[in-house]
């Protein structure tokens, strides 16, 4: 949703806090800004824009960003913003300052009460500069600072966290303590950086990997106070909490685009490597082990349903498992996006196991459907990316994908791993339970240690990719048509393609196009199709026929076995045979590098699309 950093130490603080803030910026980026101590004063520099514009901001301000001058700065923080209150504009841009320029606030998540809070203090004689509910979390912070005194900036936090409603990372700056920050967190992710004589805060760990790998992840409803030397965290009431020191994996290099155009790119390319450590670590002596997760025979056997929740391609991802453990394990399965099951009347309970599928971890809607679940008593296994991050911590049980940071906005390596999961949890299960034979089991477990080599083999080819994208990517709209997986699959890069490079796009089941929609089909209309399911070619023939008889222009994903398959499309493009079960791992990809070569010759940012953010922390 948006990026928040800070740091406490000897180094180069506004260096610290702009590298943070661009390696956040997936999260949000129409806007940026820092505040920061220097010789005593509050300084606050803040613009619509990317964290480049802002890098030249501070500059043409004075502040030079080598070490010499830098050390007449004692603390900072920065905060990059996808916009929920308040267009994207200098004035609604984050820190805020208190009307009395006392301190500085960067925020993430929404305050719903914040125009209450508003008129409160408008009634107490403060005035605002924006249109933004952060604003009104500074205004009150300092209304309870001066109401003691300003004397315990830490007090008046937790005083104003009592009146706001919603959910927030916040993180405040004064100008009378300028040796420590103040964070609050509840909904919204904070990690503490640990280092020697100096400490960070961000939104996650990319944006300090590069100086300390040692971290502590915020609870829910804490309070952190933070100086160069130690860390100190309590409820809101102000009594101690423990915590947990935790020592990320990830490395510095693994947040750097390492000579690719785009995190994208990269992170396509990352899919082979990441797919075999989600995965190969996992099979071992012809059998799954999904680590420390004892999900047992009996408990399987006692299952009524299976209900999956998660968002937008972690959806997707979960659609496929709806599909391989209905296949394979004979469970009814619910997938459904969690921001409609949140409000549903879902029939699950104790006999239900919840899947929760997040690449984040943070995702707001799928947390709180993860609640329902648990408050309805299904037991809950999440699939995360992001070790440590709420969904991973409040799950029952959690298996991690082995993705890696995944940068760019468009979520590619994490769907793969996300797949990866799902195979071997549908497999377990099937095998746990009688439903596939040993034969069966070691021959799936093969199919998956095989797909590493098989994606690689794609990559190989991408230049077919670019250039049928080269010759298309002019198109008004795209349909994506499949049936069965390629259906899901059609959902998923249909996402893809629209989310960056903003062609409309849809996604439909081969047979239901000729009830209505293909009255759309008209000459030169787009269509991708991937047809992997041998027992539906003959149907996929016929609809990719209707299409190309109305002027459509298709291109076909085909294993290698159907090459020789007459299809009435304009293209193929050829993945490599597999036990057509295991097919969505392999066809993803060239439809991934298809909506990344459309969006690149559009000119579009396929990074940072309009309008989006990485990891969404709002309802
Ligand atoms: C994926 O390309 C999108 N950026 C988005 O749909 C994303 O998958 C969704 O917001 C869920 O995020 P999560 O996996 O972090 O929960």
């Amino acid at each position: 949703m948006c990026g928040i950093v800070g740091y406490i130490g000897p180094r180069n603080t506004l260096g610290i806090l702009l590298n943070g803030l661009a390696t956040l910026e997936y999260r949000g980026y129409d806007s940026a800004g820092v505040s920061f101590i220097q010789d005593g004063k509050l300084e606050l520099i803040k613009k619509k824009g990317y964290v480049k514009e802002l890098r030249q901001a501070v500059a043409e301000a004075g502040f030079t960003l080598d070490d010499k001058h830098t050390n007449r700065i004692s603390s900072g923080i920065g905060h990059t913003r996808w916009a929920t209150h308040g267009a994207p504009s200098d004035e609604n841009s984050h820190p805020h300052m208190s009307m009395n320029g006392k301190l500085c606030v960067v925020h993430n998540g929404i305050i719903e009460n914040y125009a209450e809070l508003r008129s409160f203090l408008k009634k107490k004689g403060y005035k605002f500069a924006s249109e933004t509910d952060t604003e009104v979390a500074a205004q009150l912070i300092e209304y309870y600072y001066r109401l003691y005194d300003c004397t315990d900036i830490n007090a008046a936090v937790r005083r104003a966290l009592k009146d706001i409603v919603g959910s927030y990372a916040l993180c405040v700056l004064c100008v009378d303590t300028p040796d420590r920050l103040i964070c609050a967190k509840k909904d919204n992710p904070i990690v503490v950086g640990i280092g020697k004589g100096e400490n960070f805060i961000a939104s996650d760990v990319t944006a300090m990997i590069e100086y300390t790998k040692d971290v502590v992840f915020l609870e829910d409803n804490c309070v952190l106070t933070m100086t160069k030397d130690r860390i100190e965290i309590t409820d809101v009431y102000g009594e101690p909490v423990e915590y947990k020191v935790s020592t990320v994996e990830w490395d510095a290099d693994s947040v750097q685009k390492g000579g690719y155009a785009h995190f994208m790119m990269k992170e396509m390319h990352e899919e082979p490597k990441i797919f075999e450590a989600t995965v190969e670590p996992r099979i071992q002596d012809g059998h799954i082990h999904l680590e420390h997760i004892h999900i047992s025979k009996e408990f399987l056997e006692d299952l009524r349903n299976i209900n999956i929740v998660a968002c937008g391609t972690a959806y997707h991802a979960g659609c496929v498992g709806k599909y391989l453990i209905e296949k394979l394990c004979r469970i009814p399965v619910v997938c459904g996006v969690a921001s409609e099951f949140i409000y549903s009347d879902p029939i699950i309970d104790e006999h239900t196991l919840t899947l929760v599928i997040s690449q984040s971890g943070e995702t707001l809607d799928t947390r709180n459907a993860m609640k329902k679940a648990k408050e309805l008593g299904s037991y809950t296994l999440a699939i995360v990316n992001v070790i440590g991050s709420t969904i991973a911590r409040e799950a029952d049980d959690v298996l991690y994908t082995a993705a890696g940071p995944e940068i760019s906005v468009a979520s590619t390596k994490a769907y793969t791993a996300q797949l990866g999961c799902l195979y071997l949890i549908a497999l377990k299960f099937a095998h746990t339970i009688g439903k596939i034979s040993d034969e069966e089991y070691v021959h799936y477990q093969q199919e998956l240690l095989a797909m590493p080599d098989k994606l690689a083999k794609i990559l190989e080819k991408q230049k077919e990719i670019q250039r049928f994208a080269s010759e298309h990517f002019n198109v008004e709209s795209t349909f994506f048509i499949g049936r069965g997986l390629d259906y899901y699959l059609s959902m998923e890069t249909s996402l893809k393609l629209k989310e960056i490079s903003y062609i409309h796009s849809e996604a439909y089941a081969g047979g239901e196009l000729k009830h209505g929609t293909i009255a759309l089909i008209e000459e030169g209309t787009l269509v991708v199709s991937p047809i992997t399911q041998d027992e539906l070619v003959g149907k996929m023939e016929s609809n990719i026929k209707e299409v190309a008889t109305r002027g459509a222009t298709i291109l076909a994903i085909i294993p290698e076995r159907l090459k020789g398959v007459k299809f009435s499309c304009n293209e193929k493009f050829i993945i490599p045979d597999s036990d057509e079960l295991m097919a969505p791992i392999l066809a993803v990809l060239p439809c991934q590098l298809f909506a990344y070569y459309m969006a690149v010759y559009k000119g579009c940012d396929v990074d940072k699309p309009r309008n989006l953010a990485k990891s969404v922390t709002v309802e």
